[in-house]
């Protein structure tokens, strides 16, 4: 971390005018956030800057375009692309091409994971089970049918998480960054180890110098340092994110919508179905390696 970095926990001059900038920027609304677009297959240079403006105060953009209903994987990778994002997250229950079609899935290899489920998802970032040198920058998720009813998405920024933690207290930041912060207990199929255990920080400051947040309110899946800092700190990021804080929208994406963000700090609620099979909640889901570049 340079000694420039606004990361770097000794108060410095390029952390308050970097706070100062992000507060000044922030988006008042949802609508700051949401940018027209003809076709997410061909976004035009001024949309594209749209994006990238949003991206930049907020590290999220949602798009608005006509193409509803349309199904094709191709959608969201031609989106990811126009954005550098090439090095796309590869999981288990994806399509071919590493795009996770999120639809209500009953078979025996989706049905255990809770994104195939129509059920509530609390806050977290995508992959923070992921090896640190493989982290999802950021992702990409793209409508194709809204559920009947439900199926809302909260969204933080999580560098306005950091700051507003950073605000209350640069102790609890500090032991959110301690590298054995939390640890992920290894993940076991049918007597398989699918994936090691894994111990890594909350935040953490990339090569590039980006801030990154790895986090998830499910207990179940993690075990917090018992620290009694790292505990407070725990405990009040809980309880931010579960406030009315003006720094969380809240959106439903709608047929043709896609969200695309530095993976961000997100929930989804439950929601439901109709009862026609073809009319089933779909969204597209790709997660990557890159960073949008828009700084
Ligand atoms: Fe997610």
């Amino acid at each position: 971390m340079s000694n420039h970095s606004p990361f770097e926990l000794a108060k410095s001059d390029s952390w308050l005018r970097w706070r100062d900038r992000k507060l000044s920027q922030a988006p008042a609304s949802l609508n700051e956030l949401l940018v027209e677009i003809d076709d997410p297959r061909t976004i035009s240079a001024s949309e594209h800057q749209a994006v990238l403006e949003r991206c930049r105060r907020s590290n999220m953009a949602i798009y608005v375009s006509a193409l509803g209903g349309e199904e094709g994987t191709y959608i969201p990778r031609a989106v990811g692309m126009r954005f550098g994002c090439n090095n796309i997250n590869h999981n288990r229950g994806a399509e071919e091409d590493a795009v996770t079609a999120l639809t209500v899935q009953d078979d025996q290899l989706h049905a255990p994971y809770i994104p195939y489920t129509n059920k509530e998802i609390h806050w977290h970032t995508d992959g923070y089970y992921n090896r640190l040198d493989l982290q999802n920058y950021s992702n990409l998720l793209h409508c194709v049918r809204p559920a009947m009813e439900g199926g809302e998405n909260g969204l933080m920024d999580h560098e306005m998480a950091y700051l507003l933690m950073r605000e209350e207290s640069t102790d609890y930041v500090r032991a959110l960054m301690r590298e054995d912060a939390m640890v992920i207990p290894n993940h076991v199929v049918d007597g398989e180890e699918l994936r090691p255990e894994r111990v890594g920080p909350v935040f953490m400051v990339t090569a590039a110098g980006n801030l990154h947040m790895r986090y998830t309110m499910r207990k179940r899946n993690i075990v917090w340092n018992q620290d009694p800092l790292v505990q407070e700190a725990v405990a009040w990021l809980e309880q931010l994110l579960k406030s009315d804080c003006e720094h969380i929208f809240h959106a439903t994406l709608q047929s043709g919508w896609g969200l695309i963000s530095n993976n961000v700090l997100h929930d989804r609620s439950t929601f439901e179905d109709g009862d026609d099979p073809a009319s089933k909640r779909l969204l597209y889901r790709a997660r990557y390696y890159d960073r949008i570049h828009c700084t």
